[in-house]
């Protein structure tokens, strides 16, 4: 970054800007990617002054023992404000008008909505009221050559997901966004996309040559895709109970891993080519019935979540979820796709799992084959990797088979691995980047798909399963794989 630019977190002192935002901002700040000139201001409703609430950002991350924090702490402000009041607004111009005089000129101004999102509505209507969606006061407008170039240029607006909580509230939002923004000054997060190993996926299906042709229902058995959390909601109590982890994970997230697999070759690697793609998965997958949603989808809760503070006593929220979709495209026509996300689990697990379909016995029936043969998973998180299951004989004198696996980790072959998503998408967005950014087609076909699941739901008589923390999920969610002959992996 050579420009000045300025970051209003709404929501500043909230678990994202915590412990996401600024630790993102305090790295590229370290690696010298903000430049000279940045400002960053919390905005919230608690009183704090600037060095109140840059120590108290310090503190809980523990980045204020770092040697640069003091220099970075310098730049972060704050502005006290309800969401739903101008006055907080009103309040906020002025000093970003103090800092254009400082500079000289109009600076580009990122709002990055980092509330829960039954406030973004509020938000985008005092951004527009207070006239901040136009960029910069009056008294630098003449900086800019039209006011087209300024609001194309000097605005960028983050909103992060859950985008809306169903499709009618999606397309609300979304409309509202589009009265006040331009579509290219629209940041829809969804940091999944951000992650290294989520990046690769698509360089890994089309730049090698030999996976291109395998991928697809003549080899491919089914997809496992497993985001597994071994933490519970932390101190996120209130926003996860009203959410749920449908929304806060699976509807976004999950579906983006799923479209990594799902996806057809872009037409260019271009912002729109990757989008486009992105989208056309989402939108193939199969929609489900809200009638028939226990079929294919199971849900549960953690034993005595009820307890966690900020959570409703008689809460039906669920923190987990497993659902069996398909892909209605000739290369992934009825192979099942299992995703599954869960919070208590055993462990730690992010990953996709290809499983192919098994043909060891045509020739080796008689010795014995393994029950899974080969398999392809992608490590997401953590050991951020790609390993290849593959059948080889034992050695000795007799014919025995077993499964080895080929392994590549990100650590070992590449040091580190590259930089956090978060930074990367921070970086993208003052760059004015979108290609790992939502496009609103495709979040409009996976609300499609959640919203129908959520209305089956809410139709349901029973209360929600519940499941021991540290276990994998209601016992539903081991039938709904086994029945059709197969194992969570
Ligand atoms: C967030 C969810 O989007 O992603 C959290 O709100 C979840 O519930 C988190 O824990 C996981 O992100 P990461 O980057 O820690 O894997």
């Amino acid at each position: 970054m050579n420009s000045p630019f300025v970051t209003v977190i709404f929501g500043g002192t909230g678990d994202l800007a915590q412990h996401k935002l600024i630790p993102s901002l305090f790295s590229l700040f370290k690696q010298g990617e903000l430049g000279q000139e940045f400002f960053i201001i919390g905005f919230a409703r608690r009183p704090f002054t600037d060095t109140e609430y840059a120590h108290m950002l310090g503190d809980v991350t523990e980045l204020h023992s770092d040697s640069k924090w003091a220099e970075f702490a310098k730049n972060i402000y704050y502005q006290q404000g309800l969401f739903d009041e101008l006055a907080g607004y009103e309040a906020l111009i002025r000093k970003l008008n103090v800092f254009d005089k400082k500079i000289g000129a109009c600076i580009t101004r990122l709002f990055y909505l980092a509330t829960p999102p039954d406030n973004y509505l509020a938000i985008l209507e005092n951004l527009k009221n207070s006239k901040l969606s136009e960029g910069c006061g009056p008294a630098f407008a003449k900086v800019t050559a039209s006011k087209q170039e300024s609001v194309g240029k000097w605005v960028r607006i983050a909103i992060e997901k859950p985008f809306g909580r169903d499709l009618d509230t999606a397309k609300e939002l979304d409309m509202r966004l589009s009265e006040i923004f331009e579509e290219e000054q629209i940041y829809r997060v969804d940091h999944y996309l951000g992650k290294e190993t989520v990046q690769n996926m698509i360089a890994f299906r089309f730049a090698n040559n030999i996976f291109e042709p395998v991928w697809n229902n003549n080899y491919i058995d089914h997809v496992q895709i497993t985001f597994a959390q071994d933490e519970g909601i932390e101190k996120r109590g209130k926003f996860f109970d009203g959410v749920g982890i449908m929304r806060d994970v699976a509807q976004n997230h999950l579906l983006q891993l799923l479209a990594t697999v799902a996806m057809e070759q872009p037409a260019s690697f271009s912002k729109e080519g990757v989008r486009d793609a992105r989208a056309e998965a989402i939108k193939a997958i199969r929609p489900i019935d809200p009638n028939e949603v226990s079929q294919s989808i199971v849900r549960g809760q953690y034993k005595d979540y009820t307890a966690e503070a900020g959570v409703a006593e008689n809460s039906q929220t669920e923190t987990y979820v497993a659902m069996k979709l398909f892909v209605d495209t000739p290369r992934f026509q009825d192979v099942p796709f299992y995703v599954r996300a869960g919070k208590k689990m055993p462990k730690e697990v992010i990953e996709i799992s290809i499983v192919f379909i098994q043909t060891c016995h045509l020739l080796f029936k008689e010795y014995g084959c393994p029950e899974i043969g080969n398999v392809l998973t992608i490590r997401i998180q953590p050991d951020e990797g790609i390993k290849l299951r593959v059948i080889a004989k034992q050695p000795g004198g007799k014919v025995a088979l077993g499964a080895v696996d080929m392994n590549f980790s990100y650590h070992q072959a590449f040091g580190n691995h590259g930089i956090d998503a978060y930074e990367k998408l921070l970086m993208d967005i003052f760059k004015g980047d979108q290609m790992l950014f939502n496009r609103s087609d495709e979040l409009e076909s996976s609300w499609k798909l959640i919203s129908h699941i959520l209305k089956g739901w809410e139709s349901e008589k029973s209360g929600i399963p519940v499941y021991e923390p540290g276990t994998w999920g209601p016992e539903l969610a081991k039938k709904l794989i086994e029945k059709d002959g197969k194992k969570w992996l």
